[in-house]
């Protein structure tokens, strides 16, 4: 099948060459001239683990394609993705600016029967706002299809390639039938595609989003009680995620949901509830969760030191929002780093993978560090930010032998606190008992 998507950001390149994957002939679209060569030359423009090696082969093979003319983009393609920016406007609802411009374009080159398909994530109605759109400058036959993506950073490919679900919203048989065939090799495992209205559809992806961050305030709060109350929270999750009902997965607490979907998907959601005069009020309290939790180190960090962190040097361990991905958007590292600057204190960070983006914003108000134990020398306590793989099983002695004390704020529980202890740490992470070492 001959496709078009129009977009080249993190999603629309994923959705791009996974397709390319299966056989399809993909171009895809950009008007960033300089991303469009870099593409067209073999440089991928994303960090997403697996997706290079599917990129280049699929380049080489001349299934994929990059252009900056809309035009050339869909003149052949019969189905035409969306996957366009949709940022929070000044109220936080999506912007749809991006969206709707685009469908305009398109419908000033329609000469023949498409379909347009809205993969970005957009408020329920956005469907119908496309059709109206591309209807203003052209009056033949084409549908709009919702097809929410439910990708996560780090692991987009496999979640593409082989996805829970394919959530498609349509209305006519003619689309329904092309993107059944379009999508029949991702679910040859069993997995359902799900066909429904429009407007369920672009709600699904809300709700989903919506219910994820739930669960995890939800723990985040759990969490703060079990610090109250003596309980320890590693416990507790695993005593109720092995309800069916429950799931054991997303159950985690930590130092807040970042990233580029959950904070602005749930604020989007909130938003289109009260232009409908309805208050989600669940939803509020997640967003008013999630903010402090973002924070939740500090007050401990501040304690430990008797309130002053002038002059002291905390190294940092990780700065994305999540492990295997270079995105800092929201990262919960950045609002601890902000808050340790202010009061004084100098930082010095570790990323396997996030510096470059970092240093573009913070540029020298910290230092970096070539690796995780050279972040930590002189430091008088460790914070970490992000559950990275390989800060799970460190050197401890290695670690010893550089920081000035042996003082650890973990924000992902990366540590089983009574080992913690018996390598003579003093321990403070999320939900469990502080612990300190008896060679302190
Ligand atoms: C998410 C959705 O999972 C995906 O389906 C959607 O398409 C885009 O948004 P992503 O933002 O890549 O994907 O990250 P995800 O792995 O879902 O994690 C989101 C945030 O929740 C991260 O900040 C992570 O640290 C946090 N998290 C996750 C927890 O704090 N605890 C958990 O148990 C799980």
């Amino acid at each position: 099948m001959k496709i078009a998507v129009v977009g080249t950001g993190y999603v629309g390149l994923v959705t791009g060459t996974c397709f390319a994957e299966t056989g399809n002939e993909v171009i895809c679209v950009d008007i960033d001239q300089s991303k469009v060569d870099r593409l067209s030359n073999g440089e991928i423009t994303i960090y997403e683990p697996g997706l290079e090696k599917l990129f280049l082969r699929n380049l080489k093979e001349g299934r994929l394609s990059f252009t900056t003319s809309l035009a050339d983009g869909i003149k052949d393609a019969v189905i035409i993705f969306l996957a366009l920016p949709t940022p929070p406007g000044a109220d936080g609802a999506a912007d749809l600016r991006y969206v709707l411009g685009v469908a305009e374009d398109i419908g000033k080159l329609l000469t023949d029967y498409k379909v347009l398909v809205d993969k970005s994530t957009v408020p329920v109605g956005t469907a119908d706002k496309v059709r109206e759109a591309v209807a203003k400058n052209y009056n033949g036959e084409f549908d709009v299809v919702s097809n929410p993506e439910f990708l996560r950073e780090g692991v987009a490919v496999d979640d593409f390639m082989k996805p829970d679900r394919v959530v498609i919203g349509v209305s006519s048989e003619r689309a329904r039938k092309l993107m059944g065939d379009l999508y029949a090799p991702f679910v040859r495992s069993g997995n359902p595609v799900i066909y429904m209205d429009e407007r369920s559809a672009e709600l699904t992806k809300y709700a989903a989003n919506s219910f994820l961050a739930t669960k995890i305030s939800f723990m985040n709060e759990i969490a703060q009680l079990c610090e109250r109350l003596g309980a320890d929270v590693d416990m507790v999750r695993l005593g109720i995620g092995s309800d069916d009902r429950i799931g054991k997965r997303f159950l985690f607490p930590g130092i807040g949901y970042g990233g580029s979907c959950f904070p602005k998907d749930v604020q989007a959601l909130v938003q289109s509830a009260s232009q409908v005069e309805y208050d989600f009020r669940i939803l509020n309290a997640v967003m008013d969760v999630n903010e402090k939790q973002k924070t939740h180190l500090l007050p401990k960090i501040r304690r430990y030191f008797g309130n002053d962190l002038k002059g002291k040097k905390f190294a940092l361990w990780g700065l994305a929002f999540k492990p295997n991905t270079d995105d800092i958007r929201e990262a919960p590292a950045l609002y601890m780093i902000d808050e340790l600057i202010k009061e004084g204190a100098s930082v010095t960070a570790f990323d396997p993978e996030a510096i470059r983006n970092v240093k573009q914003v913070l540029g020298d108000k910290i230092s970096y560090a070539e690796n995780q134990y050279d972040a930590l020398q002189d430091a008088d306590a460790l914070v970490i930010a992000t559950e990275w793989n390989e800060f799970r099983t460190p050197d401890f002695l290695k670690m010893v032998v550089r920081m000035r004390n042996k003082v650890i704020f973990d924000g992902r529980n990366l540590f089983d606190t009574k080992a913690i202890a018996e390598l003579g740490f003093h321990y403070e992470s999320v939900g469990r008992n502080t612990v300190t070492g008896s060679s302190k």
